[in-house]
């Protein structure tokens, strides 16, 4: 079994849901607390071991890669004044040079568009996809937990969270088929089903596993929920040929692409935070008291 080593983040979408924010900054470089939320998805899929990051961006993007550049200017001047712990930090998350790639996806297609675009970059390897909207807080990385399943069976692993039946929609939703601890086998997945016709309320989070086989379904995938080319429909294909599991993984997700999920993803970091936490949690509870 190949080792998994390479991670596809599509980050082409425009926020709409959270305008005018958006207008000039990615909403991925939005920040929680003091990292942009992109830092936190590209540190928890780094604890699960990858090495090489593949983003899929669009116009207006360009602050990402920057991001992930070194900062001269910057650099110097912290050590010139002394700064060495926050110039540590800042050294401690930049990439090594070679360790990102960037594509664009040129037309808002879909999820499952996006990652096709990545297709060269992955060739023959198995991969990682985490899309960065959805911030998962657990003690153990998300994709970590993932990858120690997938260690042991194969194939395709995604993760998936219970949700209330009436939010089912807004996701992509398994048919679950038997269960072993927290490993789900399916009969299948579909997204965005309405409520009443969804074949459980277990909704897909926004972390996958993939063999590179899933390249040559989404090549041909037809557009379905929504318009768009899902990245849903085509596992449901990839499951007729190859091992693949859900994974009901330990932790809590956050789903900054909306204003109230950012909120509470920045409440949640900001409680937990070495520095500000037990000062946060004071000031919320105090707006909580008004
Ligand atoms: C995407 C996927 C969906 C998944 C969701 C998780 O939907 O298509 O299957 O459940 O992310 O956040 P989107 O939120 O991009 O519409």
């Amino acid at each position: 079994m190949k080792k998994l080593r390479k991670a596809v983040l599509p980050v082409a979408g425009f926020g709409t849901r959270v305008l005018p924010a958006t207008k000039t900054i990615p909403k991925e470089m939005l920040p929680v607390v003091d990292r942009p939320a992109l830092q936190y998805v590209v540190d928890e899929a780094r604890e699960a071991g990858i090495e090489h990051f593949v983003f899929v961006t669009g116009r207006n993007k360009g602050a990402i890669e920057d991001y992930f550049d070194r900062a001269y200017e910057l650099e110097y001047s912290l050590k010139a004044k002394g700064k060495t712990e926050i110039y540590d930090a800042l050294d401690r998350d930049t990439p090594k040079a070679g360790t990102m790639s960037f594509v664009r996806q040129q037309s808002a297609l879909g999820l499952g568009h996006a990652i096709w675009c990545a297709r060269d970059v992955i060739g023959d390897d198995p991969f990682a996809i985490l899309l960065p909207d959805v911030l998962v807080k657990a003690e153990t990385s998300c994709l970590a937990q993932m990858v120690e399943a997938y260690n042991k069976v194969g194939g395709n692993v995604i993760a998936v969270d219970a949700v209330p039946q009436e939010r089912v929609s807004s996701y992509g939703v398994i048919a679950p088929k038997s269960r072993e601890g927290r490993l789900i086998e399916m009969s299948g997945m579909v997204e965005k089903p309405p409520a009443a016709e969804a074949p459980s309320n277990l909704k897909i989070t926004g972390r996958y596993i993939l063999q590179p086989e899933i390249m040559d379904i989404l090549k041909d995938q037809e557009a379905g929920a929504g318009g768009e080319i899902q990245l849903t429909d085509a596992m449901a294909t990839l499951m007729n040929q190859q091992a693949f599991h859900a994974y009901e993984y330990k932790g809590q997700d956050y789903d900054c692409g909306s204003k109230i999920g950012y909120f509470e993803a920045v409440l949640a970091y900001a409680r937990d935070h070495e520095e500000i936490g037990a000062e946060a949690l004071e000031m919320i509870k105090r707006f909580g008291n008004q």
